[in-house]
């Protein structure tokens, strides 16, 4: 089989972690150029296998001849981009980070690009990675099987280690539209169900800054499914003590729990009863095996022909979520939402 031609915009954060996975995938992919602004990230791209790189990527979408593309730039420019991609002549099969839109309120550039793939014969999956991760699948595994008997109420936790800075924010949203918007997804993946309302409390209470940029750093969720069940979200973007991300389902027959994974397995105890239990630092390593598994879904689906495992649907009906939670924050009403599409 000969190795699919793939290329990237966007090299940092997660872009850098995609640009490595892209690299460590040479039996299935051949890097093709890499996008940025910023003149070492581009060099790295370089060093990693790609052998043109772009600071326009309408003019490296021109010149290079790809299958594929990974877009990870900031948000703000996901729906610009993919709309450009999917209008182009060439064929380009689009792996977009999450969300499409920092702007989740007004749905009107979302749904062109929702269009534009509706009508193009290509994959387009989203970045919704915890769906790739082992231990969530398994879990969802152990649902759809039935161990757990009807799903009834799910409950996720998820903390960051730190406030991401203000600049960052501006370009890819705030707590509910970046951080709490893979919570939803987790949420309609581990229930198989649409949410059929939200109710949001939430304020500042560690970094007086994030009102600059109409921010919250703290938040609880209720949320009602359309199968009848029920679920808590609670989020942070300080945890003093690594990356908190736990699941709990709970149904008719039993339970399941996601806990954090551990940077070691090794368990140290003296007088003051301390061990190594804290979770992972920082997301990067909660989900490396996740990061690699969505690019070889992604490849899979292009290749055999098979659905993607995050799709254009699931990132719109986790974006209107999001709305629902800013609305009910400004309202303090529970919020209902239009699954429709
Ligand atoms: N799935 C996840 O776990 C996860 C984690 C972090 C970030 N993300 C998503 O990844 C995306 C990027 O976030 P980030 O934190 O990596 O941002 P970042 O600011 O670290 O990186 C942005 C990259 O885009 C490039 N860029 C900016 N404007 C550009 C332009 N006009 N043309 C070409 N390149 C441009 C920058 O040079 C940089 O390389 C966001 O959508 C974010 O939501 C997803």
């Amino acid at each position: 089989m000969s190795k699919l031609k793939m290329s990237i915009i966007g090299l940092g954060r997660m872009g850098m972690e995609h640009a490595k996975n892209i690299a460590a995938l040479s039996n299935q992919l051949e890097p093709v150029a890499a996008c940025a602004l910023d003149d070492e990230q581009l060099a790295t791209a370089k060093e990693l296998g790609f052998k043109n790189t772009y600071k326009d990527y309408k003019k490296m979408l021109d010149e290079e001849d790809m299958d594929a593309i990974v877009v990870a730039s900031p948000t703000d420019l996901h729906t610009e981009m993919c709309q450009y991609i999917l209008k182009h002549p060439k064929k380009i099969h689009i792996f977009c980070e999450k969300p499409l839109d920092t702007n989740v309120t007004d749905e009107t550039e979302s749904l062109k690009v929702y269009h534009l793939v509706k009508d193009a014969d290509i994959k387009f999956q989203v970045g919704f990675n915890r769906r790739m991760d082992k231990q969530y699948r398994a879990a969802y595994n152990q649902i759809q099987e039935g161990k757990i008997g009807d799903p009834q109420i799910l409950k996720i936790t998820s903390r960051d280690p730190f406030v991401i800075p203000i600049d960052l924010i501006k370009r890819i949203g705030g707590l509910l539209v970046d951080f709490t918007m893979h919570d939803f997804d987790m949420a309609r993946y581990m229930m198989d169900s649409n949410i059929k309302e939200v109710y949001a409390k939430g304020g500042i209470l560690i970094e007086p800054e994030l009102k600059t940029v109409d921010d919250i750093d703290t938040l609880a969720l209720v949320l009602e499914f359309e199968n009848g069940a029920f679920g808590l979200i609670d989020n942070s973007r300080q945890a003093v003590y690594g990356y908190d991300v736990r699941v709990e389902v709970f149904g008719s027959e039993g339970m399941l729990k996601v806990e954090n994974v551990n940077e070691s397995t090794v368990e140290y105890y003296n007088k003051d009863s301390q061990s190594n239990k804290n979770p992972l630092p920082i997301f990067m390593d909660r989900y490396e095996h996740a990061y690699i598994s969505e690019l070889e879904q992604f490849i899979d689906s292009i290749v055999n022909n098979k659905p993607v495992v995050c799709s254009i649907e699931d990132v719109i009906l986790a974006q209107r979520a999001a709305a629902a939670g800013l609305e009910s924050l400004k309202t303090g009403k529970p919020i209902q939402i239009n699954n429709q599409l």
